[in-house]
């Protein structure tokens, strides 16, 4: 398989986590590298679920190597909770790497999320209030708390001191610097076996032949250059963002996988040119179980926009794409896909650069004929029903990227190839 990258070409929730599931069977390791707890990967094996926020879901495959790269921000107390509750459901959490680079959500990160999001009102960004976009910032300003300084108790109390000055005079924040550095230590300890230098181990991989699987999380249009700015997360959620978040180069990429929702679903605020309100949009809530996995959220849903894409493709270079919940569409009379949006007048085909010229952007739709049939039974491309595989193959010639498989269930073996 050599070294894949899995990414969201929608706004999030494309169901990535039970494609990196189905790839980590092929692959030697799986990386996360960027995001942090306001993923949530769900897989279902044997009826029983799990959902990640932190963790890579490789760590289901025995053997596997499950690496958090130095591009995710971390927030122990939750990566603790995660390991402890895998364990008890006999999960070996053995093999867990954790980058020494990477950085630490803090419990001001979060605080200032809260206090930030109330002062923006109503243009709140509609965060999933994990600390994400703080943490990031503090990383940027180069005063971040990194996992490896866990295990240094002079540098910790050093950064700590400085940090807690500044969210002080700048928010008027005050913590206890005893209590914090207590739990800080704390988590280094009960960490310390998983902190290492995740570049270097990615890169011995390689050299031994070893296959990878980075794991995106989060969407193209959640992407923090790319995407929808300002109604984004903070990190590089693209394919771009593999080099910079696991310590790899470019040319260590073979292929990239893309993988989009048979509709469109959002979670959180920002313009969705293909939403549908009323009836349509609460049946593909409903039969979607379209609820955030991170926040229970009820996601916002709409029709498939190809012109979205069409964009994740040029800005991920994407190889192929894997297209899921097509099951989710089987009771509608006719089915949608946006090929073109009306810009101030204009057809485009592109996706405008110009975050407010999009926000005013309609969607120009094709109609294709539902199908109406029950497809979540179905065991190959051939046993669906024609106009369900129409719907595939336009999608294809659409938006320009071979559609290489297609799900119709959340188990493990309802996933099949379209050849
Ligand atoms: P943050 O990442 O918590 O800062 O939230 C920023 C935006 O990204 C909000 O619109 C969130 O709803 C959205 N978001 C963050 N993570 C996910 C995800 O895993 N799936 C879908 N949306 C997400």
């Amino acid at each position: 398989m050599a070294n894949i990258v899995v990414v969201g070409t929608q706004w999030g929730d494309e169901g990535k986590g039970r494609v990196i599931d189905l790839f980590a069977k092929k692959v030697d390791a799986v990386v996360r590298y960027q995001g942090g707890s306001n993923a949530g990967h769900t897989v279902v094996v044997d009826g029983e679920k799990f959902v990640f926020h932190l963790i890579p879901s490789g760590i289901l495959h025995p053997g596997k190597k499950s690496i958090i790269a130095n591009g995710v921000v971390i927030d122990p107390e939750q990566l603790l909770k995660e390991l402890e509750e895998l364990r008890e459901r006999g999960i070996d959490t053995h093999n867990l790497y954790i980058s020494t680079n990477a950085h630490v959500v803090m419990p001001y990160h979060k605080d200032l999320e809260v206090w930030e999001e109330e002062k923006r009102g109503k243009n709140k960004i509609g965060t999933t209030g994990k600390g994400i976009g703080p943490a990031y910032m503090d990383k940027a300003a180069r005063r971040g708390i990194r996992m490896g300084d866990l295990l240094e108790k002079e540098t910790l109390k050093e950064k700590l001191s400085l940090n807690l000055e500044i969210y002080h005079q700048l928010y008027g924040f005050d913590y206890s610097e005893d209590d914090l550095m207590q739990k800080l230590l704390e988590y280094g300890q009960k960490l310390k076996t998983y902190i290492t230098d995740t570049s270097l181990l990615i890169h011995n991989l390689m050299r031994e032949g070893k296959d990878i699987l980075f794991e995106g999380a989060q969407g193209t249009l959640l992407d923090i250059d790319h995407g929808t700015y300002p109604y984004v997360t903070s990190s590089n959620s693209t394919a771009g963002g593999v080099c910079t978040g696991a310590g790899i180069g470019p040319r260590d990429i073979s292929k990239v996988f893309g993988v989009a929702k048979a509709y469109t679903t959002r979670v959180g605020e920002g313009p969705f040119p293909t939403e549908i309100k009323g009836a349509v949009g609460n049946l593909l809530r409903k039969r979607g179980g379209e609820y955030g996995a991170t926040t229970g959220r009820p996601r916002r849903c709409g029709w498939f926009d190809a012109v979205i894409l069409r964009y994740a493709a040029r800005i991920n270079s994407l190889d192929e794409l894997i297209l899921t919940k097509l099951d989710i569409l089987d009771q509608l009379d006719k089915v949608k896909i946006c090929v073109a949006y009306n810009c101030r007048g204009k057809i485009i085909k592109d996706f405008p650069g110009n975050f407010e010229l999009w926000k005013e952007c309609k969607p120009v739709y094709e109609e294709i004929e539902g199908w109406k049939e029950d497809t979540s039974k179905v065991n190959s491309y051939s046993e669906l029903p024609s106009a369900a595989r129409n719907y595939i193959k336009r999608i294809e010639q659409i938006g320009g990227v071979p559609i290489r498989l297609f799900s119709v269930g959340p188990q493990r073996e309802e996933i099949f190839a379209t050849t």
